[in-house]
């Protein structure tokens, strides 16, 4: 595996590849990441990951600053996946100076994480835009742990007409049932016990949600004290999803759960762990 800094070499590594699959990340792997890179290597000729913080999609500072980084480990653990190149620009090579262009992908991005975390969609879009833009490939991987994430960028490539397929792969949880996520690290042993509230709140509100009654309600009654920042059932590029947010301590954590999947979109699936490629 290579590890590639800037744009002009990363399209001379890529100039004669066949078929590319990307998996954009910020680094900190756990096996939410691996699953996705390990589904683009069995899907694609040359498979990219790309590792960047992007600092504009915080709205935080001190989420910034605290988030977790170890590009060794993840390489590592990159090369083990299987990819062939780990592209990790620096912040100028992805934002030189005069940078001024802003990809916003209106009606999906509002709401939820987008009212949570304002201008946050805005630049996740900017930055994968860039990146399907410098890597060109046929396919790219995103995790339905972040869906409203992963339907912005459905959005994007769909009215941009960008040449490629998003693949959304299901949400890997932990053996406790926490879906996997870099900012987990930062919990205390007493904080992730009372995260578990998260994951047991949708189950119960996907199980409430079955017998006819009122998801929403049940999943704000199970979270065991916790205060959502939002419990939501909303329509996903046609998938009905149950999505909440809580804040434990300075962390933010978010889970979904899918309740219905249209027939003919069989990307989404529903909760898996660590479950076989759909
Ligand atoms: P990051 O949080 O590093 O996530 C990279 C990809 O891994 C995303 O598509 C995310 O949905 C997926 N992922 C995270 N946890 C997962 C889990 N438990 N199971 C399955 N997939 C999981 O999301 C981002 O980075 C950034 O916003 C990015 C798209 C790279 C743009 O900067």
């Amino acid at each position: 595996m290579r590890t590639i800094r800037t744009v002009d070499e990363l399209r001379a590594a890529l100039a004669d590849a066949g078929n590319i699959g990307l998996v954009p990340t910020m680094g900190a792997f756990h096996e939410g990441h691996l699953f996705l890179l390990r589904a683009a290597r069995k899907e694609n000729d040359v498979v990219v990951a790309s590792l960047f913080v992007n600092p504009a999609q915080f709205d935080d500072e001190s989420d910034l600053d605290a988030y977790p980084r170890d590009e060794a480990r993840d390489a590592q653990l990159a090369a083990e996946a299987g990819v062939d190149i780990l592209f990790a620009p620096s912040l100028v090579e992805m934002y030189p100076a005069g940078f001024q262009t802003w990809v916003d992908v209106e009606g999906v991005s509002r709401g939820l994480e987008g009212e949570a975390r304002p201008g946050h969609f805005r630049a996740v879009a900017t930055v994968c835009l860039k990146l399907f833009n410098i890597v060109r490939p046929a396919r790219a991987y995103f995790g339905q742990k972040d869906a409203q994430q992963a339907a912005v960028i459905r959005r994007l490539v769909c009215d941009l007409n960008l040449p490629l397929e998003i693949r959304v792969l299901p949400t890997v949880h932990d053996t406790d049932g926490l879906a996997l996520s870099s900012r987990n690290a930062r919990l205390s042993p007493e904080d992730r016990a009372r995260a578990l509230a998260l994951p047991r709140a949708l189950a119960r509100g996907a199980e409430i949600y079955r017998l006819g009654g009122d998801a929403v309600a049940a999943t704000r009654a199970a979270l065991n004290g916790l205060t959502p920042d939002y419990v939501e059932l909303f329509d996903l590029d046609g998938a009905l999803v149950l999505a909440t947010a809580v804040r434990i301590g300075s962390t933010r954590l978010i889970d979904n759960v899918v309740l219905e999947v249209p027939c003919q979109a069989s990307a989404w699936l529903g909760p898996t762990n660590k479950g076989e490629l759909p």
